[in-house]
């Protein structure tokens, strides 16, 4: 076979140098697409590390405002905040205290960063219930109804706080309209709605129960949280969610689920977001620990690989060294 008969198309000219390949990247990474997922206990003096989360804290008021300065510093979108109260009951009454720890840490965190950097809210309950479960029982079950309504008192008190997203990840059913509805009743008409659509039942949240001290007692989330089988359903989450109100959507956990960000972004042109949940960090950095992975380029790959898919925001532990490697 003669020269001549190479085809025309040789792909490799645009990869031949650093510049090249810069100039026409298709899909870019900055720290402003990042957000940073931040833990808030109460009643510690001192942060207190995560043992299957390397390099993540449970935080003191101090040290999360530290940090979320740092974080705002290197130019990261923003934080989002997973307070630990220290008092727990069967239906997570601190979850709408207006002076619990989590609306404290949302005061300070605003008052540091102001027009600075987002101050997301997640709102859950099983960080607040004694059960560890995402709601209010009946039985050992979820109970939906009352459990939306509880969620609603939540966001009011999350939005007074100065919350700039409300963030509900309790994969209820009417859940987003629940809160929409209570905070136009309260005032609260032009606090947004980043709704966690597409929440999958996964072992990947496994560290996060730990940092989040939220793990449920019996049973598992599996009544509420979507099959790791489906994607079909995760985009009628996503419909169902817009219908209710919702001004973004996330997908979670992210890398397992590329698939799923990709389509709900085509099914719908909202802002999607991704969570590049505990898992898949503590797994990334306990091969990197090893020497198995090179945790700079694993973790730009892996990044670079959710904006791809289509994820205009991705929630990562990373975010902090990336923002630094990113500058
Ligand atoms: C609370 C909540 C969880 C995560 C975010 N919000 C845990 C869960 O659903 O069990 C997981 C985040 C992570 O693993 O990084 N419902």
């Amino acid at each position: 076979m003669g020269m001549s008969s190479f085809p025309s198309e040789r792909l490799r000219r645009l990869r031949g140098s650093g510049a090249l390949r810069r100039a026409f990247a298709e899909t870019s990474l900055a720290p402003s697409d990042l957000i940073a997922p931040l833990f808030l206990k109460e009643g510690i003096t001192e942060p207190a590390p995560i043992a299957s989360m390397p390099n993540q804290f449970q935080h003191t008021i101090e040290s999360l405002v530290k940090e979320a300065r740092a974080l705002a510093s290197k130019g990261v979108a923003g934080v989002i905040l997973f307070g630990v109260p220290s008092h727990k009951d069967d239906v997570g009454s601190e979850a709408w205290n207006p002076e619990g720890i989590t609306q404290r840490g949302i005061r300070a965190l605003k008052d540091e960063l102001g027009d600075e950097a987002l101050v997301i809210a997640d709102l859950c309950l099983c960080e607040y219930t004694d059960h560890g479960h995402c709601g209010i029982l009946k039985g050992e079950a979820v109970d939906n109804d009352p459990t939306i309504e509880a969620y609603g008192r939540i966001a009011v008190s999350l939005a007074g706080a100065g919350a700039d997203l409300i963030a509900p990840s309790g994969m209820m059913d009417g859940q987003v309209g629940a809160i929409r509805s209570a905070l136009d009743s309260a005032g609260h008409e032009m606090a947004p709605i980043l709704a966690y659509s597409a929440k999958f039942a996964s072992v990947f949240y496994g560290p996060f129960r730990e940092a989040a001290e939220g793990a449920p007692r019996f049973g598992d989330r599996r009544s509420y949280q979507a099959d790791p089988a489906n994607i079909e359903e995760a985009v009628r989450e996503a419909l169902a969610d817009i219908e209710e109100g919702a001004d973004a959507l996330m997908v979670k956990p992210a890398i397992g689920y590329l698939d799923v960000v990709r389509v709900v972004k085509e099914a719908t042109g909202y802002p999607v977001a991704a969570y590049n949940v505990s898992g898949e960090y503590s797994m990334l950095m306990a091969a990197a620990e090893k020497g198995y992975l090179d945790e700079r380029a694993a973790t730009i790959e892996v990044l670079t690989s959710i904006r791809r898919a289509g994820a205009d925001l991705v929630l990562t532990y990373h975010a902090s060294k990336a923002a630094e490697w990113l500058a």
